[in-house]
């Protein structure tokens, strides 16, 4: 984040005290490692993310204005909910959170779920942190929740989302047409795939190249 924190306001900076329970690593990437989200979280910068034009051009949170009230009960209601695991991107070098993460809703009996993630200071976009958080979300969900498929839904001019999850070895699956209302005009919705042979196909060397 380039800004500077308001007086009294958490410095989202600011490595985390790493004591601390609430930020100690639930997920291990190459770059980044995925912890739970809290309501600290929620500095003027993460607000400023999703204000962000540039940030929030393919989310559909930018409908609306996005307030801190707005965003704490949307993290709240995240947090408490057995049905989407929501965690931060932190970046390893910095300590510093850059963006979440989510799965779900989670369909637990067909076991497949949504995934989605926002890095939120465009200074970090393109060094691989999103393609790292999307692969270790990947893996905890195929590994540890016993999922069979995640699945993407992107705006298909959101090339940077589209080469992240291809990097991981999601498969296009198909393409809505004019499903999303975007600058002014209907644009087509791409949706990615993956399924949990895949991943331990390509884990193990027999599948596509995941990088
Ligand atoms: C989409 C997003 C998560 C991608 O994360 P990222 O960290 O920038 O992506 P990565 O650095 O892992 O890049 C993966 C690949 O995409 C490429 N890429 C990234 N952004 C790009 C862009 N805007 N245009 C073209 N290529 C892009 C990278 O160069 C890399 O390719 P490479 O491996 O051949 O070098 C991030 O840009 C973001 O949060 N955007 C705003 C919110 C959003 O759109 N979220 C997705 C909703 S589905």
């Amino acid at each position: 984040m380039s800004s500077r924190p308001s007086p009294g306001s958490p410095d989202a900076s600011a490595p985390r005290d790493p004591e601390a329970s609430s930020y100690r690593p639930f997920l291990e990437g190459e770059g980044v490692v995925l912890r739970g989200v809290t309501l600290s979280d929620v500095t003027d910068d993460y607000c400023r993310w999703l204000n962000d034009p540039d940030v929030s051009q393919y989310l559909e949170t930018r409908f609306f204005p996005q307030s801190r009230e707005s965003i704490e009960g949307y993290v709240n209601a995240l947090t408490a909910s057995r049905d989407s695991v929501f965690l931060a991107i932190v970046a390893k070098k910095s300590g510093t959170h850059i963006g979440n993460i989510k799965i779900g809703p989670i369909n637990w009996i067909h076991r497949f779920a949504d995934i989605s993630l926002v890095l939120g200071d465009k200074a970090n976009w393109g060094k691989g942190y999103g393609a790292d958080a999307i692969r270790t979300m990947t893996r905890y969900a195929f590994s540890r929740l016993n999922l069979h498929r995640l699945q993407a839904h992107i705006y298909a001019a959101n090339v940077g989302s589209e080469k992240a999850f291809l990097k991981v070895g999601y498969r296009q699956e198909g393409t809505f047409r004019q499903k999303r209302f975007h600058e002014g005009g209907y644009g087509d919705e791409k949706y990615f795939a993956i399924l949990r042979a895949e991943w331990d196909d390509a884990m193990t060397g027999r599948g596509r190249t995941v990088r």
